[in-house]
């Protein structure tokens, strides 16, 4: 298994150029089967989980070609199977996303659970309540859900908790049905508003996206067509973070300001100068500590549970004591333990994580337990005296691109071990 391994103590000063959003290329990815031809998508990004997704999609017959690195050409007019399968889907959970338009288009799917979750239990039973009220036959057998339409009908659904990927399922699922189908508290992430604009593009009807409110007029079919995959908010705040422990000057390229509110307010509010044009945000630190800041995740617009664990990182060596309240996701302070191996001073209350700086964190060797908490480990390693080990970087290579190359960049000293 690779490791990334870190010198910290580098202020970082430079640009980096932002990626395509993995939790907007994974639900495009899957939407491409309610195609009725070739859809060709730009900033794909290189990563993991996208890989798997193109794995998932081949494994049903459908044909996808690379070309030049950055765009990918989908054609679902070749699909065969309608199945998700467990090795599959336990690697990645956002397999979930085939079952919509498998059962909206095709009237069958058979997709695996997706079973536990390093960051809590994160159940789909509204993906699945929604489209039984939509009028599909759903049963769980042998680890699957066997979903079985001949075809959807437009109704009213009101989702119990905010869910993205659900939203998306549900949207994607009524693309085809029979008359309108209204979501209420449906999510409101730029990446269900970048979906929308996908399946509209090929012909869709869907309005609201972005509101709670989402309303879909049923079609009978979808056309070919091209679109290009929005730029990774979570990436940019990455980014941003780097620059503010290491005291540096990050300037994001090629990203959309607008979708990272929440982010910027606690930037600013632990002491760094944000400036903003058209389509990129630069940080400056000029050399100075970051100060605690407290945050609650919440859904979008609220602070997005996909930046808490980078902010826990800032936090830990920032002056002053902040606190981090989880509100979306049980389990997911893992970050915070190994982060403590690195000399932070934190103390895990329930959902909250309450920090006291600390001047220096030393640097460890550290283990990567999911996507966002391993991002956390490498700012702490960042800013942190020594050298640090991240083990199990697989899970960063799942939603960072080059995270590396883009580092080594911004003037860290950081190395790819391969094993
Ligand atoms: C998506 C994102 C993930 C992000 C999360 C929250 C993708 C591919 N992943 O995950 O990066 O961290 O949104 O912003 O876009 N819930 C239920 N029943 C359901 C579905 C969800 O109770 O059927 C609960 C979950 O347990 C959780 C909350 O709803 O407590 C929100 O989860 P959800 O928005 O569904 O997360 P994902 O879509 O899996």
């Amino acid at each position: 298994m690779d490791k990334l391994e870190i010198r910290g103590g580098h202020r970082l000063d430079g640009e980096v150029r932002i990626s395509g959003a993995k939790n907007s290329a994974l639900p495009i990815l899957a939407g491409t089967l309610l195609a009725g031809g070739p859809v060709v998508l730009g900033n794909v990004p290189h990563l993991n989980d996208v890989t798997t997704t193109v794995k998932l999609l081949r494994r049903m017959g459908v044909e996808v070609t690379f070309h030049d690195g950055v765009r990918i050409e989908v054609d679902p007019r070749s699909l065969t199977e309608h199945i998700a399968p467990y090795e599959l889907v336990k690697t990645m959970r956002a397999s979930i996303l085939v079952l919509g338009p498998l059962v909206g288009r095709y009237g069958k799917a058979d997709v695996s659970l997706p079973g536990g979750c390093a960051i809590g239990a994160r159940p789909v039973d509204l993906h699945v309540a929604g489209l039984k009220a939509m009028g599909a036959t759903i049963s769980i057998e042998n680890g699957y859900i066997r979903a079985r339409a001949k075809q959807l009908r437009g109704t009213r659904i009101v989702l119990d908790t905010v869910t993205v990927t659900g939203t998306e399922n549900l949207m994607m699922a009524a693309v085809f049905a029979r008359g309108e189908t209204l979501i209420e508290n449906a999510a409101r992430e730029p990446e269900v508003v970048d979906l929308a604009n996908f399946l509209n593009a090929l012909g869709a009807r869907i309005e609201g996206a972005g509101t709670p409110t989402i309303r879909i007029q049923g079609v009978d079919s979808l056309e070919g067509g091209s679109y290009t995959v929005m730029p990774d908010r979570i990436e940019t705040g990455t980014y941003l973070v780097a620059g503010a422990i290491t005291g540096g000057r990050v300037r994001t390229l090629r990203t959309r300001p607008d979708d990272l509110d929440a982010v910027l307010q606690k930037l600013r509010e632990a002491g760094a100068e944000i400036t903003i044009g058209a389509d990129w945000i630069e940080l400056d630190m000029g050399g100075r500590r970051p100060v605690a800041v407290d945050i609650r995740t919440a859904p979008f617009p609220g602070f997005p549970t996909d930046m808490q664990a980078q902010f826990c990182a800032l936090n830990a060596v920032a002056s002053g004591t902040g606190t981090i309240t989880e509100t979306i996701f049980e389990n997911r302070f893992q970050h915070a333990l190994e982060l403590q191996r690195m000399g932070a001073n934190l103390s895990i209350q329930g959902n909250m994580v309450v920090c006291r700086g600390v001047e220096r964190l030393t640097g460890a060797p550290v283990m990567a337990t999911d996507l966002r908490a391993s991002a956390s480990l490498v700012l702490a390693g960042l800013a942190a005296s020594g050298t640090t080990t991240i083990d199990r970087i697989y899970h960063i290579d799942r939603g960072y691109e080059c995270i590396e190359e883009k580092l080594l960049q911004l003037g860290a000293d950081i190395r790819r071990i391969a094993s």
